[in-house]
């Protein structure tokens, strides 16, 4: 909870690092948008673009991004008015904490992350230390709202157990200041690569089906769909297409290929198409919101500035209080 009011603090942010695809909504932005109608919860969401520059950028590109899931956030329904909605960047506050935590984790605690080793293997060539300390960011992110529940995909998870540790660390050592957030969902969700269904849906690559992508590019790219499998075992592919079918598909759609994959008479081309009809058909009035958002840049720009207006409030508070705990005033 938040010191002036009753309600649960809500924290959770999506990475400026390319086209957000049906994984960053189902794990994620879908949430958001429930939560932030939710009466009982305050929420904050936001735009990752400092997380961005821990990955191989270019600084047009990143601005346009910026702008894109700013529209990409208010097409599939958040409302701004019902959630602080900012870009992170412009709450300086976030990397001041991100410091205080830098300082207080153990290196060995930030190596062990997953995503940091993934990350370190994909770019050999800029292992920079922000692709390390992510996580301490994340945490202040997290924490400078005093968030409790965050909502992420199930790849985010070790990073929110990091937070949990971050603030019991700044507890134990400076007195109660910090809750211990929790992910939102007991049970994250994981969609997995089409390509490769081993493997988590990205951001890179041809595996991904993007919330932009056409009805024709969303057909094509489930019809590509791995669903082989290894004898004796399940197709982590069709489970995949079967998980997407729950979240896309009627109540009729997923009785009847439920029944067929049990009954061994699943026809993959049947479930892809219908699929892709129902994909294309749940993101039909996204796509068209969000391009009369894109020709609207100064609108986006100021519904950011508001934003940032209001988070950077609740941040300075949280600021002057930690300074004041470890001795800085
Ligand atoms: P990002 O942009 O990489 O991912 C955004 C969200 O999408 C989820 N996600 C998935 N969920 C299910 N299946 C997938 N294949 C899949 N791929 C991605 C991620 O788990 C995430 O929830 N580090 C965060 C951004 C962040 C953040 C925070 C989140 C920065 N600070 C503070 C929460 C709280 C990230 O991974 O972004």
């Amino acid at each position: 909870m938040n010191t002036k009011n009753t309600k649960e603090t809500i924290v959770a942010g999506i990475r400026t690092s390319g086209k957000l695809h049906i994984g960053n909504y189902l794990g994620a932005l879908k949430n958001f948008i429930e939560l932030s109608e939710d009466n009982t919860k305050q929420c904050y969401f936001f735009i990752a673009d400092l997380h961005a520059l821990t990955t191989p950028f270019e600084p047009k590109e990143l601005s346009q991004n910026i702008l894109d899931v700013t529209a990409t956030y208010l097409a599939l329904g958040l409302n701004p008015d019902k959630c602080v909605f900012f870009p992170q960047s412009q709450v300086g506050e976030h990397a001041f904490l991100s410091w205080i935590f830098n300082c207080l984790l153990p290196l060995p605690e930030l190596e062990r992350m997953t995503q940091y080793k993934d990350k370190a293997k994909q770019h050999k060539a800029n292992i920079n230390a922000g692709l390390l300390t992510y996580p301490a960011l994340m945490a202040a992110d997290i924490l400078i709202y005093k968030g409790r529940a965050v909502p992420v995909g199930e790849d985010q998870v070790q990073h929110v157990e990091l937070a949990r540790i971050v603030a019991r660390k700044f507890n134990n050592r400076f007195g109660q200041t910090f809750p211990e957030p929790k992910t939102y969902l007991q049970k994250p969700l994981r969609i997995m690569s089409l390509s490769d269904p081993n493997k988590k849906m990205s951001k890179t690559g041809d595996e991904s089906l993007l919330l932009d992508d056409s009805p024709e590019e969303i057909s094509r790219k489930l019809k590509k769909a791995v669903t082989a499998s290894e004898p004796g075992k399940k197709s982590p592919g069709e489970e995949n297409l079967m998980l997407l079918l729950t979240h896309f598909g009627s109540k009729e759609q997923i009785t009847y290929f439920a029944d067929a994959q049990n009954s061994g008479t699943l026809k993959y081309s049947e479930l892809k198409e219908n699929l892709a009809r129902d994909i294309s058909e749940y993101f039909e009035q996204f796509r068209e919101k969000k391009q009369e958002l894109l020709a609207r840049p100064e609108f986006l720009a100021e519904v950011l500035a508001q934003g940032a207006s209001k988070a950077a409030g609740a941040a300075r508070e949280t600021i002057f209080e930690v300074k004041q705990k470890i001795g800085l005033i």
